[in-house]
C-alpha cells in the first residue's frame, strides 16, 4: 500500500516539488516560508524548539500536496544541543565498553529523548575507520577495528530504530539512523579533514565497507555520503559506490543523503562540475536522494530537466525513496509535532542517566597501574585534584555538546548540575574525612586568527586557530604546593573542543599548553615524596603523553565522557567500579607513527622507524582490572578441522580470575590466516565477550566464528576464505604475547 500511495503521490507532485522534495535545508525564522512554501523543501536541519512546531505545520497544513517535512539533526552522543538531555561519552568513548548492548541501549535513550522534540532523523552513527589520530573526528568513530565497528554500530541503528528491521515502520518513540561516512572519509592525508582519501576499491571493500554492508542489509534508513574524492571523484558522485556496490550487490533500499553541500562543492570547491546544472544531474544520476544544503541544487536541477540533462523519471526514484522514509516514519499520519509532556517526562529523566553512568563506567579504561589504585581510602587524608579537565564541566561533553554547535541554539551547553566532573565525582565519594584540594594547574590553549586561514565565499570571518598555551608558572605553582600537602595525587589532563571536530584535525597529539610541565613537576614531586600520582587522560581522542607520565604509578583513559564522566572516573580510582573498558583504537608513542593500527599488513620489513619502537603506546584491546586473569588452553569442538566456509567454529577457552577482586574481562578472539594469496594483516578480531568473575571462579567461555569471517578480499577484489591453515588466538589484547593459539584449517573455500 505505500508504495501504491508513493506513486499516487507522485502522480499529483509537479517538477517544482519533486526538485524541493530532495532537499535538505537549514530553517528557521522568517526563511521558513520561502524554504517550505517557496521551495518545497521536503527536509530541514538545525531547526532549534522555537521554529520547529511552525516548520512542521507549515508543511502540513499550508503546501499544497501536506507532505510533512522529515527533521535531521547531529545526536551523535545524545541529543547534545538540546538543554538537559542525557548526554553520553563520545562514540570512541562508548567503543572503549567493547559492550553492544549498553551502546544500543545508549542509542534508545537518545531516540526517546529525541522523538519527543519534533526531530525524527539523526546523522547518527559514523561507521568511519579511526586510523590517523590527526583526524578531528576520531571521536565519532568507533575506533579502528571493522567488526567492532560493525557490532556496535549495528546496535546503535536497532536502538535508535527501535529494533525495526528493513522496511518496517518506526515505532513513535523511534528516530531514523543515518550510516555515514559512507566510505572512506577516515582515510585522511596528513590526518586533514575531508581530504583525497587515497583508496583502492580493494582497500575499501577490505575494511572500510563491511561494517556499512551490515548496517545496510539490516535495514538503517539512510546512509550519508562523505566529503571525501576517491580516486578523483567525490564519493556523491561516485556510481559504482552508490549504484552497484550499495544499491545493487547489498539491495540497499533506504534513503541517501550528501553531507553538507557536497553537490554545491563540485563546483566551488572542487572544480570538477562547470555549474550547478550539470552537479545536480550528476548527483542525482549518481544515485543520491537528498542534497543537504546546496539551495542551487533547485534552480539547477529543474534546468537540468528543461534541457534534457535529468529525466523526471530519475527525479522520481529519489523522491519515492525519500517518501518511502516519511511513510516508515509514519509522518502521513502524524507529523510528530513537539511533544510537550514527552519532553518533560523523558528528557533527562532518572532511567537514562542511570543508563548513561551505567554505559560511563565501562568507558573508562585502565592502562597503567603499580598497584597504587584503587586509592586507599581507609583513613583520613588529603587528595590534590590538578589539571585543566579535573572540573572542565562543558568540555569533558565533547564534540556535537556545547560550545561546537554550528549555529547559536546550539551554543548554549548544558545544565552545569547535570555534569558530574572529577572534581565532584571524587568529592562526593570520597570518605569523610578526606580533603580535595583542587588546582586547576595549566591552560591549555588560546585562540588565535590564522592568518593563512581560508576564506569563504560569503565573506564569513577567517577561522581561528588554537595555540599553545604558555605555561602559566602561578598556577603550575599552586598544583605544585597542593600535591606537596597531599597524601595522594589526581591529574585530567587532555584537550579541549577547539581541538576536535569536523574541520578540526590536529597536527599533533601533544598535550597542548602548560600540561606537560605540569605532568613533569608532579612527577618529580611524587617520586621525590613518595606518593601515588594518578594520571586521567580525559581528551577526544588518544593523545601522546610526555616521556615523564611513564612514571605516573596509574594511567586512566576516559575519552569525552560525557556527564557522568567524573562519576565513573572517581568510581574507578576509588574501587568503587572495577576497571573493564579496553582500547577500541591504538595509542600512539608519537605522532610521527602515524597512522598506526593493529590489524596492518604483515610483512613491511623496512617499515620500522629507526629513532622509534614500532608498537604503539598502547595496543587495540588493552586494558587492565584491578584483578588478574588466567587463559587455558583453547579448544576447538571438532578439532582443528578440516572446516568448510559454511560452518561455524566453536572454540572455548579457560578463564580464571588469579586476583582477590571480582572483575570483568573483554576475552578476545583474532584470527590468523597462515598463508593468504594477497599480502593481508597479520591477525583480525572475529569475536570478543565480556565475562564477569569472582575471585578465584573459572569459567569456560565459547566464542562462534563463523568460518565465512575468514575471509580477505583477493587480487581481482572478490571476498574469498581460501583453503589452508589459520591459528584462532584467545586472549587479553591484540598484541601476540597476550594470545594463546589454536590452530585449524579450511577446505573448499569459495568467494563469499
Ligand atoms: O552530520 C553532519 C556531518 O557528519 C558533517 N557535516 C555536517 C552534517 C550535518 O550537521
Amino acid at each position: 500500500p505505500e508504495g501504491e500511495r508513493t506513486q499516487d503521490l507522485l502522480s499529483r507532485m509537479t517538477l517544482e516539488e519533486k526538485v524541493g522534495q530532495m532537499m535538505q535545508l537549514e530553517g528557521r525564522g522568517d526563511r521558513l516560508s520561502e524554504l517550505i512554501q517557496g521551495r518545497h523543501v521536503g527536509s530541514i536541519l538545525h531547526t532549534g524548539p522555537d521554529d520547529l512546531p511552525r516548520a512542521l505545520t507549515m508543511a502540513v497544513e499550508e503546501t499544497r500536496l501536506g507532505i510533512p517535512l522529515i527533521v535531521g539533526d547531529d545526536c551523535i552522543h545524545g541529543y547534545s544541543f538540546w538543554p538537559g538531555a542525557t548526554i553520553f561519552p563520545s562514540q570512541l568513548g562508548m567503543a572503549v565498553s567493547w559492550d553492544p548492548e549498553k551502546v544500543r541501549q545508549a542509542a534508545r535513550v537518545t531516540a526517546e529523548e529525541v522523538s519527543a522534540t519534533g526531530v525524527h532523523w539523526t546523522f547518527s552513527p559514523v561507521l568511519c575507520i579511526g586510523r590517523d589520530t590527526r583526524w578531528g573526528r576520531v571521536d565519532e568513530t568507533f575506533g579502528e577495528d571493522p567488526l567492532l565497528i560493525g557490532d556496535l554500530a549495528s546496535a546503535m541503528v536497532k536502538g535508535y530504530q527501535g529494533g525495526a528491521r528493513a522496511g518496517q515502520p518506526l515505532p513513535k518513540d523511534a528516530i531514523m539512523a543515518c550510516a555515514k561516512h559512507f566510505a572512506g572519509y577516515s582515510e585522511t592525508q596528513g590526518g586533514r579533514d575531508a581530504s583525497e582519501a587515497d583508496l583502492s576499491h580493494r582497500k575499501l571493500m577490505s575494511w572500510f565497507l563491511p561494517p556499512f554492508e551490515r548496517v545496510a542489509r539490516e535495514g538503517c534508513g539512510s546512509f550519508m555520503l562523505g566529503y571525501e574524492a576517491i580516486d578523483g571523484t567525490p564519493v556523491t558522485f561516485n556510481r559504482w559506490l552508490l549504484d552497484e556496490v550499495l544499491r545493487g550487490q547489498w539491495g540497499y533500499k533506504g534513503m541517501l543523503v550528501t553531507d553538507w553541500d557536497n553537490v554545491g562543492r563540485s563546483v566551488w570547491e572542487q572544480h570538477i562540475e562547470p555549474d550547478y546544472t550539470r552537479a545536480a544531474a550528476d548527483a542525482v544520476k549518481a544515485g543520491n536522494d537528498l542534497m543537504m544544503t546546496t539551495p542551487q541544487f533547485y534552480e539547477g536541477a529543474l534546468e537540468a530537466v528543461r534541457t534534457g540533462l535529468l529525466e523526471e523519471g530519475q527525479l522520481d526514484q529519489a523522491v519515492g525513496r525519500i517518501l518511502a522514509v516519511k511513510f516508515r516514519l509514519g509522518l502521513f499520519e502524524d507529523p510528530r509535532l513537539p511533544d510537550r509532556e514527552r519532553i518533560a517526562r523523558v528528557i533527562g529523566c532518572e532511567e537514562h542517566r542511570r543508563a548513561n553512568l551505567e554505559l560511563t563506567r565501562e568507558s573508562v579504561v585502565l592502562l597503567r597501574n603499580n598497584g597504587s589504585l584503587p586509592l586507599k581510602t581507609s583513613t583520613s587524608g588529603r587528595l590534590a585534584l590538578v589539571g585543566p579537565l579535573a572540573d572542565e564541566a562543558q568540555g569533558q561533553l565533547g564534540d556535537w555538546a556545547g560550545a561546537s554547535g554550528q549555529v547559536a541554539w546550539m551554543r548554549q551547553g548544558q545544565p552545569r548540575e547535570m555534569i558530574t566532573t572529577v572534581r565532584d565525582g571524587l568529592a562526593s565519594l570520597l570518605p569523610e574525612g578526606w580533603q580535595v584540594d583542587y588546582a586547576k594547574g595549566a591552560d591549555i590553549i588560546t585562540m588565535v586568527e590564522d592568518p593563512a586561514g581560508p576564506t569563504f565565499p560569503d565573506g564569513q570571518p577567517r577561522p581561528k586557530i588554537a595555540q599553545s598555551a604558555p605555561t602559566d608558572q602561578a598556577q603550575l605553582d599552586q598544583a605544585v604546593q597542593a600535591a606537596r600537602r597531599a597524601d595522594a595525587v589526581v591529574a585530567v589532563v587532555g584537550d579541549l573542543v577547539q581541538l576536535v571536530g569536523e574541520g578540526r584535525s590536529t597536527a599533533t597529539l601533544e598535550l597542548m599548553g602548560g600540561q606537560k610541565d605540569l605532568i613533569r613537576s608532579l612527577v618529580a614531586v611524587c617520586r621525590e615524596e613518595g606518593k601515588p600520582l594518578c594520571l586521567v587522560l580525559m581528551s577526544s581522542k588518544p593523545l601522546v603523553l610526555p616521556a615523564e607520565a611513564d612514571l605516573a604509578d596509574s594511567l586512566i583513559w576516559a575519552p569525552s565522557p560525557g556527564m557522568e564522566g567524573g562519576r565513573a572516573i572517581a568510581e574507578v580510582i576509588l574501587g568503587l567500579t572495577e576497571p573493564s573498558g579496553r582500547l577500541p583504537i591504538s595509542m600512539p608513542r608519537h605522532v610521527g607513527q602515524l597512522p598506526v593500527y593493529y590489524n596492518r599488513i604483515r610483512g613491511q620489513h623496512g617499515s620500522r622507524y629507526a629513532d622509534l619502537t614500532q608498537d604503539p603506546a598502547f595496543v587495540f584491546g588493552q586494558g587492565l582490572s584491578y584483578t588478574t586473569f588466567e587463559y587455558g588452553q583453547p579448544t576447538i569442538d571438532g578439532g582443528s578441522g578440516p572446516f568448510t566456509p559454511d560452518q561455524v567454529i566453536h572454540v572455548s577457552v579457560p578463564l580464571t580470575n588469579t586476583g582477590d577482586r571480582p572483575g570483568v574481562e573483554v576475552v578476545q578472539a583474532y584470527v590468523k590466516d597462515l598463508v593468504t594469496s594477497v599480502t593481508w594483516a597479520e591477525r583480525e578480531l572475529k569475536a570478543y565477550r565480556r565475562v564477569g568473575l569472582k575471585p578465584g571462579q573459572t569459567v569456560q567461555v565459547h566464542l562462534d566464528i563463523p568460518v565465512s569471517a575468514c575471509s580477505i578480499v583477493d587480487a581481482s577484489a572478490r571476498r574469498v576464505v581460501e583453503d589452508g591453515e589459520f591459528d584462532l588466538l584467545i586472549g587479553h589484547s591484540s598484541r601476540e604475547e597476550d594470545l594463546q593459539a589454536v590452530r585449524f584449517s579450511v577446505t573448499g573455500a569459495d568467494t563469499i
